[in-house]
């Protein structure tokens, strides 16, 4: 048994900002951001729209990508859900129309792709679900900092999903084996330090006023994390691959998560695999976390540049600090351009 690709869409949300409509209000520049990250612009939530509403629109295009109007199971992979409790995936299945599926969110912030790929595929394996609906969205750029030249300028929203099913090994779509893992230890490198649990805790509950206005949004170590994102990319990446059996030259397309153009080509350099090989779509959405991975199959299946067939290495690295890969030969799948 094996989880297999049926379906696949994307959506953002229509909200454009460049990166000189940004430096308005920012102390940095286009050609800074451009340079250092491969970053032209981003998509961003406006009043009305929230990580639900990015799903639901990336669920629906997978679900008619698949040609299905039903699904036993809703998995979200998001570290920016609507509220911190509940889980948003259940209101989002309510909004495709799916009923009472069995529905909840994972939360590996940029590789949540990865993580929700295993755990859908899981869920496949294990009996609990015939097909699973498996959605990455974020509405991210609502807990940057709009004054933190260091993050701001990186993050984008948006949504990418795919409809699993259950399928043979080997078949066109099949999900290979998963590598999957984490570090803790350096937890504090990309973090959050209020909205929590321990926060909430050392104020008793109350005094929220008292916890510094930083501590609300994301703090980023970005020099650290550059070179843990290469290192564990490129490990994960080499282990995918030989858990497939498969050669770096076996590999059509390398579709690594967009956190910086740069580190994504320093993962295909350590790895040997020329840039025409190398997907990239940061330029136009920024780092949309677990969206990152699905928008950007949609972007290169929609435009036939992925083609039935391929070979397909994904890796993915994020706060965790986290990270996976697998491979997978691409399915014949009509996907509809989202932008
Ligand atoms: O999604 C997974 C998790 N996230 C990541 O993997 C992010 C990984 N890190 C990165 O992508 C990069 O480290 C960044 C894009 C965040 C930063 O690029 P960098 O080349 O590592 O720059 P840096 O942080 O070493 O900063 C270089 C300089 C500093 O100035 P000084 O100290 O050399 O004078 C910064 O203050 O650039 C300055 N700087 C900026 N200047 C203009 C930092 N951000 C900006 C900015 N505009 N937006």
């Amino acid at each position: 048994m094996a989880a297999v690709i049926a379906g696949l869409g994307g959506w953002l949300p229509p909200k454009i900002v460049t990166n000189d409509e940004l430096c308005e209000s920012l102390d940095s520049s286009d050609k800074w951001i451009r340079t250092r990250t491969g970053i032209q612009e981003r998509r961003v939530v406006t009043a009305g729209l929230s990580t639900r509403d990015i799903a639901v629109e990336a669920g629906a295009r997978a679900l008619k990508s698949a040609g299905e109007s039903t699904t036993d199971a809703v998995v979200v992979a998001t570290t920016s859900a609507d509220r911190l409790c509940p889980a948003v995936a259940p209101e989002v299945a309510h909004l495709l129309g799916l009923d009472t599926v069995a529905a909840f969110d994972i939360t590996s912030a940029c590789s949540g792709f990865l993580y929700g790929l295993a755990t859908s595929a899981g869920l496949i394996a294990a009996g609990a679900a015939e097909s699973v609906l498996f959605i990455g969205a974020e509405a991210f750029t609502t807990l940057v900092n709009p004054e933190d030249r260091n993050t701001r300028p990186i993050f984008g929203d948006g949504g990418g999903a795919v409809l699993l099913r259950a399928g043979r090994p080997g078949q066109l779509g099949s999900v290979g084996p998963i590598d999957l893992g984490s570090d803790g230890a350096k937890a504090d490198l990309l973090a959050i330090p209020a909205g929590g649990s321990r926060q909430r805790a050392a104020s008793g509950g109350l005094g929220f006023d008292a916890v510094p206005t930083e501590d609300w949004y994301l703090h980023m170590s970005g020099r650290a994390l550059y070179t843990q994102a290469v290192e564990r990319m490129t490990q994960s990446s080499r282990t995918a691959l030989a858990r497939a059996g498969w050669r770096v030259d076996d590999v059509d397309w390398f579709v690594g998560h967009q956190a910086n153009a740069r580190i994504v080509a320093a993962v295909a350099e350590e790895l040997d695999l020329p840039a025409e090989r190398v997907a990239v779509n940061i330029d136009k959405v920024g780092n949309t976390l677990a969206a990152s991975i699905p928008l950007l199959l949609t972007d290169y299946a929609a435009r036939g540049a992925l083609r039935p067939g391929d070979r397909v290495l994904l890796a993915a690295f994020g706060a965790g600090l986290s990270w996976g890969a697998t491979t997978m030969v691409w399915p014949k799948l009509a996907v509809d351009a989202f932008r």
